[in-house]
């Protein structure tokens, strides 16, 4: 008999694309074999998100495809995991009758057990019972991997369904991932990207010895082979002095910083419950400048929250200007079911929102457009990706900074190889490999 084939659809965060990883693994633990194509799978998988309308109705739109292939094939199985699953528990399975399979995020090995199982009623698995590390992933890349260093988050912000999905704030403790992230290079991974709803509040909640994130940042730095460490992301209110430090003294802790600052007004990052002031945000930015002068900066935008003014708006575009974002993703404001920003009166008329959306795309692409500048001229480390997306004949990869280079050279999909740039728009930058450097490069 041949295999059984999967199909796995990700939306949403890389909190998700992990979680995917690790289905496609335990699936092919389980002797899956991958389908191009949901019409050739056996099992039809997605992995949902909440965060945005957008996201939703493109699921919506996907589930119905699978439904049709359903009807041709009864046999066919679909699944339904990650945080919108998540968000509406046993009722998919009254909106969504077909559906055989419905888990929240961190449930993965559930799934496992649904399918090995010899129960053909439909079920559904929501209670978070542990971590997803010790199942095994099949990376996109050999040498680049995501751990995650922790679920849930004990925030507040009024917009965020997190909270309500992932539930409170869980730690891996550090040991297990020193250990993991060991596993990782000695499999040929040489960036690993920890993942976090709120990664600097990493290890508060850790019994009997609490950890924090800075000592994570330099247990991970002592690994021989682990050439960069990115992370993602940070809440602004818990960026302190020790993490800012470790980019300054761990050559492994790549200079990029994703600080999502959600809007410049002070007034409504109070109505989002952020915590902090434009001034407190502002003070991090230049405690950041202080210790890592040429630190990449990017951050996650919202516009049109309930009760945006015209001049609160101002102040976010100020603050764009003030702090010169090497990139930004920019949100219109969505309420979600179960959050107090959906309570609010939703004001701000959609024109309006979608107006101040491209005015601020306008001041972010422009200032990373100049800030990206600084980079021309000098050499940087780039870790190759692989073919350029345009041209196949040029390579791609990405600087510490996280910027992604287009250049000419020869390497392979895993060298880290040193790129002269020599230009920069606001999204890429483009540059050539020398010779010489070729030789020397690891
Ligand atoms: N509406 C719009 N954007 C949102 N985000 C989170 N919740 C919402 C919402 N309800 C954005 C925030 C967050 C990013 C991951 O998604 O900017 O940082
Ligand atoms: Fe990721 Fe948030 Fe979407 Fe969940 S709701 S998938 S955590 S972006």
């Amino acid at each position: 008999m041949a295999a059984k084939r999967y199909h796995v659809t990700t939306f949403g965060c890389q909190m998700n694309e992990h979680d995917s990883e690790r289905m496609k693994g335990m699936l092919e633990s389980l002797g899956y074999a991958e389908a191009g194509d949901p019409a050739d799978a056996d099992l039809i998988l997605f992995n949902t998100c909440s965060i945005r309308e957008k996201a939703d109705e493109r699921f919506i739109a996907h589930l119905n495809q699978a439904k049709a292939l359903k009807a041709k094939d009864p046999e066919r199985l679909i699944g339904v995991g990650g945080c919108w699953a998540q968000s509406v528990k046993e009722e998919v399975f009254r909106q969504f009758p077909f559906v055989d399979v419905a888990f929240g995020p961190g449930q993965v090995h559930k799934l496992a057990e649904f399918l090995t199982s010899d129960s053909l009623t439909a079920q559904g698995y929501f209670e978070f019972e542990g971590f997803t590390g010790h199942l095994p992933a099949r990376r996109e890349r050999r040498y680049q991997a995501w751990m995650q260093i922790s679920v849930g988050c004990n925030c507040r912000c009024s917009y965020c369904i997190v909270p309500s999905t992932r539930g409170r704030e869980v730690s891996r403790p550090p040991a297990e991932l020193v250990e993991e992230a060991r596993g990782l290079v000695a499999d040929g991974v040489r960036e690993v990207t920890l993942l976090g709803q709120n990664v600097n509040a990493y290890g508060r909640d850790l019994r009997p010895e609490r950890a924090s994130f800075s000592q994570l940042l330099y247990a991970l730095a002592e690994i021989d082979g682990l050439d960069r460490i990115r992370y993602t992301s940070p809440h602004p209110k818990d960026m302190r002095e020790d993490v800012i430090r470790a980019h300054a003294e761990l050559d492994a802790v790549m200079p990029h910083i994703h600080l999502p600052l959600q809007s410049g007004s002070t007034r409504i990052l109070k109505a989002m419950r952020r915590t902090y002031s434009r001034e407190r945000y502002m003070d991090r930015v230049a405690l950041i400048r202080e210790h890592v002068p040429d630190v990449a900066l990017t951050t996650d935008i919202i516009v049109g929250f309930p009760g945006e003014t015209e001049a609160d708006f101002q102040e976010t575009l100020e603050v764009v200007e003030e702090v010169g974002y090497d990139g930004a993703f920019t949100f219109i404001f969505s309420p979600r079911r179960g959050t107090e920003a959906a309570e609010l009166p939703d004001d701000v008329p959609h024109e309006e929102k979608v107006e101040r959306m491209q005015r601020l795309v306008e001041v972010v692409q422009r200032r990373a457009h100049e800030r990206a500048q600084r980079f021309v001229g000098r050499t940087m480390d780039v870790l190759v990706e692989g073919p350029s997306r345009n041209d196949p004949d040029r390579l791609r990869g990405r600087t510490g900074h996280n910027k992604v280079v287009n250049f000419s050279g020869l390497a392979q999909p895993g060298q880290i190889v040193p790129v002269e740039i020599t230009g920069a728009t606001s999204q890429t930058l483009t540059g050539e490999m020398s010779l010489l450097s070729a030789l020397a490069t690891s």
